[in-house]
């Protein structure tokens, strides 16, 4: 018996990044339901085949990551209406098997949410994380997905994301995810 794993996975490197905000108030509302650890890949290398075998040390430790979560959470926001190249470097990195082994992510339940301070919500940057995300055989929950635009007109003096107008929307889908994943879980002959 043991409690459902959440791996928040954010697309900005930035200390302040309002995505990272974001995903610590979805810890703080997922509360005791649920392990819940965002991810540190700062230190992943760009990929290069002239690397990959033996993998570089950060690259073990992020599929290591992911092979323990039950659900993958992504908070991204968008560059350019794309998800950032770091969260694709990311991403291609864990799409490679490991000798016979799938790569971790196949399967595993996803969600998307996203902020920006532009109108688009990341809407477009969603839509290619789910192109990708899909050929890689992971489990995407679609609805409910998460879009905040204009992120700046919920922020509190010192610049820190408040929520005041979307947290309800944050509480509905992380509900939902950890509903998507314990079925998940449930259906793999563990505890729901
Ligand atoms: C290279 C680049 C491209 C961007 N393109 C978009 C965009 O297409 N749409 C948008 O809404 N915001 C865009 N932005 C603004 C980001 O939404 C903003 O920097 C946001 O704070 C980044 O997320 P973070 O706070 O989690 O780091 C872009 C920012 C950068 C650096």
């Amino acid at each position: 018996m043991r409690p459902i794993k959440i791996l928040a996975i954010v697309g900005s490197l930035r200390k302040d990044s309002y995505n990272r905000q974001l995903a610590l108030l979805a810890k703080e509302i997922v509360g005791d339901r649920a392990e819940f650890e965002i991810l540190d890949y700062s230190d992943v290398p760009l990929l290069n085949q002239d690397i990959e075998n033996p993998p570089p040390e950060p690259v073990r430790r992020v599929r290591e990551a992911v092979k323990s979560a039950d659900g993958i959470w992504f908070f991204t926001p968008e560059y350019n209406h794309f998800f950032p190249g770091v969260l694709k470097n990311l991403l291609d990195w864990l799409s490679l098997p490991v000798g016979k082994e799938a790569p971790a992510i196949v399967k595993k339940p996803a969600a998307i949410s996203g902020t920006t301070i532009g109108m688009h919500a990341t809407a477009c940057a969603q839509d290619h994380l789910v192109t990708l995300i899909s050929y890689l055989d992971m489990d995407v929950m679609n609805k409910p997905r998460l879009t905040i635009p204009y992120i700046q007109e919920q922020l509190d003096s010192e610049g820190r994301v408040t929520l005041s107008k979307s947290r309800r929307y944050l509480e509905r889908q992380a509900d939902a995810f950890l509903a998507f994943v314990r079925k998940r879980v449930g259906d793999a002959g563990h505890e729901a």
